[in-house]
């Protein structure tokens, strides 16, 4: 079955029509960015430029790129009445629109793996626009506001992962008919697991729970979890959640000492991969609280978070529990 098949047997409602148009882009943006993102270095579409973008990172020239194709396919729906991006300081105003809907994206996540080759994705989320000229405030919208969130992964294959809040599913690229199909129905992440995700080498700078957590999965069999553990970092969160979704796992950009609020972006990053995960019977919070309900207070706002199988996400929540309780 064909993604556009699928949407059309699922998508019901007062959004079926808007949502349709949009993910019908969402899927040109995407196919255009695989061709880019896969041309690499013969397009001459690899390396740095000297600008930086709102975070203060330099943009790699793929940044620029994708964000261009991404906004300029979603203008085309219609339905769209605003935008924000990582690489956009401020909203951007779909000036003639009549569109009932907002869009939060990270056209090119993990780019710091283009040059070397390694899975990249982007990540989209669409919110109702209460307001047809939206401001920066129309955006500070809950994640549990979201109707729809999907990422995009140009790995051993292009996919596309979605939810519309009514379970995940996945559709690969088919390259000889340029369609994406359903081949990842349902996707479900298993509730145990002992595979986790985490930048190893800012241990020293966690706070003690985190710490805590990871110390007893690195002592295995001779620990308290009497099992050993496996370990990944892509430094994409695309492909993290990816697998996590595939066969489980934990994927944590917690706080600490050198970045209070984390390093990933809750409008754009840490609330679509919420709404999937938790689409798909796991479990997302910053350590206290479900990141799913945090009120934005910027469009850019950085936030902790720790992701993944049920019952280890439960764990580590409860973790971070007995040490406020403590304090
Ligand atoms: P982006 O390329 O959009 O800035 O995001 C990269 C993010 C995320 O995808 C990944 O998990 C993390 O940064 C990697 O961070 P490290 O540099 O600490 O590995
Ligand atoms: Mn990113
Ligand atoms: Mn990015």
């Amino acid at each position: 079955m064909t993604m556009t098949e699928f949407l059309t047997q699922h998508l019901q409602g007062e959004h079926a029509t808007g949502l349709a148009a949009i993910l019908g882009n969402v899927e040109l943006a995407v196919k255009k960015i695989a061709t880019a993102i896969d041309e690499g270095a013969i397009a001459g579409n690899m390396g740095s430029l000297d600008s930086e973008n709102i975070q203060g990172e330099v943009q790699k020239t793929l940044d620029v790129i994708t964000n261009d194709i991404f906004v300029e396919a979603l203008l085309k729906s219609g339905c769209v009445a605003g935008m924000i991006s990582e690489e956009v300081i401020d909203p951007i105003q779909v000036a003639s629109s009549n569109g009932q809907y907002l869009l939060c994206f990270d056209p090119l996540d993990g780019s710091s793996n283009v040059n070397v080759n390694i899975s990249v994705g982007t990540i989209f989320s669409v919110l109702k626009a209460n307001n047809i000229k939206p401001e920066l405030n129309d955006f500070l919208q809950a994640g549990t506001q979201q109707i729809v969130a999907g990422y995009a992964l140009y790995g051993t294959s292009t996919m596309l992962v979605l939810t519309t809040g009514n379970g995940v599913n996945g559709f690969t690229l088919n390259k000889k008919t340029n369609q994406f199909v359903l081949t990842h129905p349902n996707m479900q992440i298993p509730q145990d697991t002992t595979e986790f995700a985490i930048n190893m080498s800012n241990y020293r700078f966690w706070q003690e729970p985190v710490q805590h957590y990871i110390d007893e999965c690195l002592q295995g069999t001779e620990g308290e979890r009497d099992k050993d553990f496996n370990m990944r970092w892509v430094a994409s969160m695309v492909a993290e959640v990816h697998r996590i979704l595939v066969r489980g796992g934990v994927f944590m950009y917690p706080s600490d000492a050198k970045s209070k609020m984390g390093k990933l972006r809750l409008m754009y990053e840490a609330n679509p991969m919420s709404f999937i995960v938790e689409q798909a019977g796991g479990g997302s919070t910053t350590g206290a609280q479900r990141v799913l309900e945090i009120n934005p207070a910027g469009i850019h706002q950085r936030i902790p978070i720790i992701l993944g199988s049920k019952n280890e996400i439960d764990r580590i929540a409860g973790y971070h529990l007995v040490k406020k309780r403590k304090r």
